[in-house]
């Protein structure tokens, strides 16, 4: 079996994130079943920061176990290797105290999704990333690998043809390891473009790089109208992890779109790599071939997650395919070795109609006849949230809603406020799907939340900017505004920086601008004068605010500046705080590959209070992925109700459900140990806010009396 390799000691391993190469997130365990998935009980508990509530935050991490060792990381990116069996720590590796981050700018996002492993006889190893720098560390003590790289580690802002000032690399998805060479791209800045890399595992050396935005002479560069579009923009990244046929040695990325989410004016063309599924030769970086999701994507519907390999039976046919998920609720389904569709996608017309200056939208969309999208992908009026909302509210929505642009998944950006949906983050996020391989039936959770998406011109900087304070507030503008929103307030799930003052000096603040943190990135590419003016705004220094703003130093490298930015990540929301349209707000689906078909569909999460009046189960919104088993069960915590949950996989029955200590926004882990299966799962909580916490925790079945 592909999914857990296991020995004849009983034990199974989870060796990979997602279970696999394949990346199926299957387990072959049958100990647990839907017959007595309802008897499990905490096996063990690791606290992986102490305790220190100071500490506690987001895990999207999937544990990987090997050889009776479970590798996972903490909130603060400490990775550590337990006894898989006990959740006994072995060792512990503290990025923040290596040599690398003490003599190499370390980018500060604080986001892993999991290690990776290699072995080759006694010399066994983890490769981790926190922030830009890939350690190679021994699996069995935990000490740093002298011979790789320098001391251990390689700087990832290095190799990529750009000055050192501009970029910012920082992977949040594991590493892949193919034969002896190991294979990243990651979460990048606007100015830093995706390329995927290949490092060989001893020594740490750069193999061989494939460009996300294609040089001249490469094929590709043709789909972008700006000739020299490879020099300075950014973005157009794999940051959701890859997969691969080990067999063939094709490598499968998913990446993003290229900079500027939402405005696409000064980058024309369809923008190749931007939003693609792409095989490459996972030997020598070379594409075999590449399919666009998105064409000149200004949605911010970069392609989320591994793709997932399987064997189809279609018509009586044996096909290797691979299949990929969307955040706009689709799966589109390839041959794995041409890139040839499994099931027709027609290329259909989409709006076009945009009045921003200077954008050119693309006249079609690719859609997938089968599957259906497993989320909604528009709404009318009369879909409108009538299940929390009073007649007199309800009107009220509507009439919001008629002031907005809605109507496809492709409606175009507007000042006036355009409808997202199913939303910025999915349909299908990261967290992936799962897929039995018995019977090919994929299993993926999805948001259905509707956003607002607002864009504003960006006014001329240049003419009527004379002070510190109109300087810094431009600024903001162009480079804060859409998460922390137009007033500082915050927008979406990206909090407030009302009075940052009480909380930070400047100089603190310009070292947080500098570095970032967890789910803000580093501003590394803006001079000490930029930095400087956004400080008398953020922080209303107002002996600084009327200072001569001088922008004399040297000229900066970078994509132009946007002629439009965006108010904000806006939830379209009721008064309290519900999604503003009817449910489900998440859901759960099966879907049998071999056909097309769904097998099932239902709500998934809810809210406590809206279940006590009686509400049926609303779904609600989730991140992190499932596991499917052979004892029938699929596993998945993700929602943010904070449960951890077993469906019967045949028939969407809920069998069991659990309170984590913080919402489990990751992917579980399924394996045994000594005859024993265990299920793990890291619950950091969200950036929903509310519950955090360090805690991994393991469940099995109690001893036999
Ligand atoms: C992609 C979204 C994003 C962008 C763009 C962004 N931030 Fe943030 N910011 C965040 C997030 C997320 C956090 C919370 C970080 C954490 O979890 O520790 C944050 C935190 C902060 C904080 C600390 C808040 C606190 O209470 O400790 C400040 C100050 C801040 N941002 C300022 C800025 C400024 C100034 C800019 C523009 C130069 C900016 N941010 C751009 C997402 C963003």
């Amino acid at each position: 079996m592909a999914a857990a390799c296991s020995n004849n000691q009983g034990h199974s391993d989870w060796k990979v994130t997602g279970s696999s190469k394949e990346n199926i997130r299957y387990s072959s365990l049958t100990q647990i079943d839907t017959s007595n998935v309802d008897q499990l009980e905490v096996a063990w508990v690791y606290r992986s920061e102490g305790g220190d509530s100071t500490k506690f935050g987001p895990m999207q991490c999937n544990p990987i176990v090997v050889d009776n060792m479970l590798y996972a990381v903490s909130p603060k990116l400490k990775v550590f290797a337990l006894d898989a069996s006990t959740g006994k720590e072995i060792w512990h590796f503290d990025p923040a105290d290596s040599v690398q981050n003490k003599t190499w700018h370390r980018n500060g996002v604080n986001q892993n999704r999991g290690v990776a492993y290699w072995e080759e006889e006694k010399d066994k190893r983890i490769f981790f990333t926190a922030g830009s720098v890939a350690y190679s560390i021994d699996a069995l003590t935990g000490k740093l690998i002298k011979s790789f790289g320098k001391d251990g580690g390689i700087n990832l802002n290095e190799g990529l043809d750009r000055p050192d000032s501009t970029v910012f690399v920082a992977p949040t998805s594991p590493v892949m390891v193919y034969k002896n060479l190991f294979i990243l791209s990651g979460l990048v800045g606007d100015e830093t473009p995706g390329h995927i890399r290949a490092f060989d595992v001893k020594t740490g050396k750069q193999q061989w790089i494939f460009h996300t935005i294609p040089y001249p002479s490469e094929p590709g560069y043709e789909s972008w109208q700006d000739s020299t579009a490879y020099k300075y923009y950014g973005s157009t990244n794999s940051w959701g992890g890859f997969s691969l046929d080990e067999k063939r040695g094709i490598l499968f990325a998913p990446t993003g779109n290229p900079t500027n989410d939402f405005y696409g004016g000064q980058r024309l063309g369809n923008g190749l790599y931007g939003n693609c599924l792409l095989a490459l030769n996972a030997e020598t970086g070379k594409l075999i071939w590449h399919f666009q999701t998105v064409h000149h994507d200004v949605w911010d519907m970069d392609v989320p997650t591994p793709a997932v390999l399987i064997t189809v039976n279609k018509d009586g046919k044996k096909i290797d395919a691979v299949a990929q998920t969307t955040k706009t609720g689709m799966v589109f389904m390839f041959e794995r070795e041409t890139g040839k569709p499994i099931y027709p996608i027609e290329e259909r017309p989409v709006q076009t109609n945009t009045s921003l200056v200077n954008e050119i939208l693309s006249s079609t969309q690719p859609f997938p006849v089968l599957p259906k999208p497993f989320a909604r992908q528009t709404i009318t009026e009369n879909e409108l949230n009538t299940i929390t909302t009073d007649s007199i509210e309800l009107t009220d929505l509507k009439r919001r809603f008629r002031t907005y642009r809605s109507g496809t998944i492709y409606t175009p950006p507007s000042v006036e406020g355009t409808v997202i949906l199913p939303g910025y983050d999915g349909g299908g996020e990261w967290g992936g799907p799962s897929v039995d391989p018995e019977t090919n039936i994929l299993y993926v959770n999805s948001n259905e939340m509707a956003w607002v998406l607002n864009m504003v011109e960006n006014k001329s900087e240049k003419d009527k900017i004379n002070t510190m304070l109109q300087a810094g507030t431009a600024l903001y503008a162009q480079h804060c505004r859409g998460c922390h929103g137009t007033n500082l307030q915050g927008s979406g799930n990206y909090p407030s920086i009302v009075h940052a003052e009480k909380k930070y000096s400047k100089e603190k603040f310009i070292e947080l601008l500098t570095t970032g943190r967890r789910m803000m990135p580093g501003f590394n590419n803006l001079s000490k004068e930029e930095k400087n003016a956004i400080a008398s705004y953020v922080l209303n220094i107002k002996e600084e605010q009327h200072l001569i703003y001088s922008s004399s130093e040297k000229p900066k490298v970078g994509p132009p500046t946007p002629l439009y930015g965006f108010t904000g990540y806006n939830k379209f929301l009721t008064r309290d705080g519900y999604p503003a349209i009817n449910p489900p707000w998440g859901t759960l689906n099966a879907i049998n590959l071999n056909t097309g078909e769904f097998l099932w569909k239902i709500p998934f999460g809810e809210f406590e209070e809206l279940k006590n009046k009686g509400i049926p189960t609303t779904g609600r919104e989730n991140y992190g992925g499932s596991v499917v088993t052979a004892g029938g069960i699929l596993f998945i915590a993700a929602t943010a109700d904070g449960k951890f949950r077993a469906f019967n996989k045949a028939t969407g029955k809920l069998i069991w459900e659990t309170d984590l200590p913080a919402p489990g926004v990751a992917t579980p882990s399924v394996y045994s140990i000594n005859g024993k299966q265990y299920v793990v799962i890291a619950c950091g909580g969200s950036k929903w806010g509310g519950k955090r916490n360090d805690s991994y925790v393991a469940f099995s079945l109690p001893k036999k009396s």
